[in-house]
């Protein structure tokens, strides 16, 4: 992951850098870093920790150079601390990093006999270095590809350097790396939200390609050094969708939002006039799908598991799921009827983006379920779904996945229909249906003092089990997810039937358990595994939509969600855990928008 930005101007560059960092912290924020060139000389100043750490250390010691690169860091190689912190320099270049150099001992062993002296226990130390080497013989464009020849792995770069003191040099290979242009000052940066404030003219690094930005022009050239023109895009301006406003963190914000952005996704997909849904110029014909496999990471690979018991419900189509980081090392059979859906909310996540790749190199259909749209997972796709979630900040996933089950929720519909598996009456009844969903979203919100009360049984508790069957299952993982990466508890998501065949083993006097059993076909089964747990000593939190009293016997609390159509359920039970994980997180005192070891962007892999 981490975050770079470079910037080659006519004025002190050092504020702009330290804005774009905050910006990016959400790829990394174990510590941060800039190099400018001051006086001649390249001036390094870095930290462990936030970016907060190096705005005071500037303010001390300010950096008044036109040109810089700065740093926010997601360790891989070498604790965080101020020596591993990028930039990495020697006395003539600095470098900043993102990404995994995979042969970087044996380059490190080579330079080592070659008497250079490695400071830090990173990879990208031997970026500097082999450049270093190469600059004594080659010129300034012949070095860089030299040295990017001699690296396996992923980068994308930002290069200052002693000796060409107006010029930033930007690389990319496997991570993102977009380019912005300003009024006598150009930008590099790891995506175009860095940028937003300064410019929303930008184009987009791919792979082998390098920038030379001046504070003038920016030129670019390909792996084969020839000199190539980029297509130039103007950003739409959301830059009030990406502050807090009155809200805490962004966590907040964007669990609020949710009824807005579930209503503008819905608006994008749904034509009310006829009553259907709108997916125009799908180049795929569903009539010619066998298969689907639906291929994401953490909580996007949750909703691809919604998706499988919903197209299974609605259409005849073999639907499987699969873990990016597991899909992409695997033997696949690739065949002409099968359709790979990739989702990602960043669009950059490595492994999805590996898995796309891999289908790509075997002409395999594909599409991809995205909130930024100028993502590279986007831009690899043969057809993109947008999920209109607005940009999601807070590293913890929330407004993006309801997102995405709304869109796959949508996609399955529309299959079935165009495939003739689901009647005119029960498509039109179940788009209806969706018209409610953002107030139905508001109406669970709305409930979220239930459930700052519901938190303070999870404060103290060594561990926790979110339970359910069906459709809830995958909201069960993903509640387990939102509440361990939040809060730091244990927590296991289960199928509620499985608990027999070894969990209940976990089961202990006042270990709280939830319970998510809404009025579905299932709902008889879930509430004898309930049972099953209350019997062993289990406090049990009940969500559902069933107002019966003889059931809340034993139960701890018992949450209610409003009465709807069944496909709508898991958007409302993902609700209230998306708050649990946020109150149990904020009575812990915990970091909200950050939490620890991980970052939004997960860009290595
Ligand atoms: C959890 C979370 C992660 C992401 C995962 C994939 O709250 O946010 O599990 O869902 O890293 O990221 P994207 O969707 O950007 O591919």
């Amino acid at each position: 992951m981490c975050g770079i930005i470079g910037i080659a101007s006519a004025k002190p560059v050092s504020g702009n850098i330290i804005e774009a960092l905050k910006k990016l912290e959400y790829r990394g924020y174990d510590s941060a870093g800039l190099s400018t060139i001051d006086d001649g000389k390249i001036s390094e100043k870095k930290c462990s920790g936030r970016v907060n750490n190096l705005e005071k250390i500037l303010f001390e010691n300010p950096s008044k150079g036109n040109l810089g690169i700065g740093h926010v860091r997601w360790a891989t190689h070498g604790i965080p601390n101020e020596i591993n912190a990028h930039p990495h320099s020697s006395e003539v270049v600095s470098v900043v990093h993102n990404g995994i150099i995979e042969n970087s001992n044996s380059i490190k062993e080579e330079l080592i006999k070659k008497n250079y002296l490695f400071k830090s226990q990173t990879d990208t130390e031997v970026i500097t270095l082999l450049l270093t080497s190469y600059l004594k013989n080659l010129d300034i464009l012949d070095s860089v590809h030299k040295t990017l020849e001699r690296l396996e792995g992923s980068f994308a770069l930002g290069i200052i350097f002693k000796n060409f003191k107006d010029i930033v040099i930007g690389a990319r290979r496997g991570s993102p790396l977009a380019v912005g242009y300003g009024h006598e000052e150009n930008y590099i940066g790891s995506d175009s939200y860095a940028l937003k404030s300064m410019t929303n003219k930008i184009s987009y690094l791919e792979d082998g390609e390098i920038c030379i930005l001046t504070k003038d022009k920016v030129e670019f050239y390909n792996s084969e050094k020839n000199k190539i023109n980029k297509e130039i895009l103007t950003l739409s301006n959301d830059e009030n969708k990406t502050t807090k406003g009155d809200f805490k963190d962004f966590m907040s914000k964007e669990i609020n939002e949710q009824s807005i952005t579930s209503k503008t996704c819905l608006k994008e997909y749904i034509d009310h006039l006829r009553k259907d849904i709108n997916f125009y110029n799908f180049p795929i014909n569903p009539n010619e799908i066998n298969r689907i496999t639906l291929i994401g990471c953490g909580t996007a690979y949750h909703s691809c598991l919604i998706a499988k018991y919903l197209f299974e419900e609605l259409s005849s189509i073999t639907v499987e799921t699969d873990i990016a980081s597991e899909f992409r090392y695997r033997k696949i059979k690739f065949n002409k009827n099968n359709l790979y859906v990739f989702v990602s909310q960043s669009g950059e996540t490595a492994d999805t983006f590996a898995a796309l790749d891999l289908c790509n190199k075997n002409k395999a259909n594909t599409c991809a379920i995205v909130n930024v749209v100028e993502s590279s997972i986007a831009r690899a796709a043969d057809f993109v779904f947008p999920i209109h979630a607005g940009p999601e900040i807070g590293v913890a996933s929330t407004k993006a996945f309801i997102g995405q089950m709304l869109v796959l929720y949508l996609l399955s519909l529309k299959i079935s229909k165009i495939r003739n598996e689901i009647t005119d009456q029960n498509y039109i009844k179940n788009i209806k249906d969706l018209n409610n969903l953002p107030s139905l979203i508001k109406e669970v919100l709305a409930k979220r003092n239930e459930i700052q009360n519901i938190a303070k049984d999870f404060i103290n508790s060594k561990g926790t089990m979110f339970l359910g069957r069906g459709l809830s299952y995958p909201i069960a993982l993903e509640g387990a997810l939102k509440l361990k990466e939040l809060s730091y508890i244990h927590a296991e998501g289960y199928p509620a039937g499985e608990m027999k065949h070894g969990p209940l083993a976990l089961i202990e006097d006042g270990l709280p358990v939830v319970v998510l059993a809404p009025k579905d076909k299932y709902f008889e089964k879930t509430i004898s595994n309930m049972q099953e747990v209350i019997a062993r000593g289990g406090k049990v939190i009940l969500f559902t939509d069933d107002d019966s009293e003889i059931i809340s016997e034993n139960i701890r609390y018992k949450f209610n969600i409003p009465k709807c159509n069944d496909y709508i359920k898991p958007f409302l039970l993902t609700l209230p855990l998306q708050m649990l994980a946020y109150y149990v997180a904020s009575f812990k005192n915990c970091d909200i928008d950050k939490p620890r070891n991980l970052a939004k962007s997960v860009t290595v892999e």
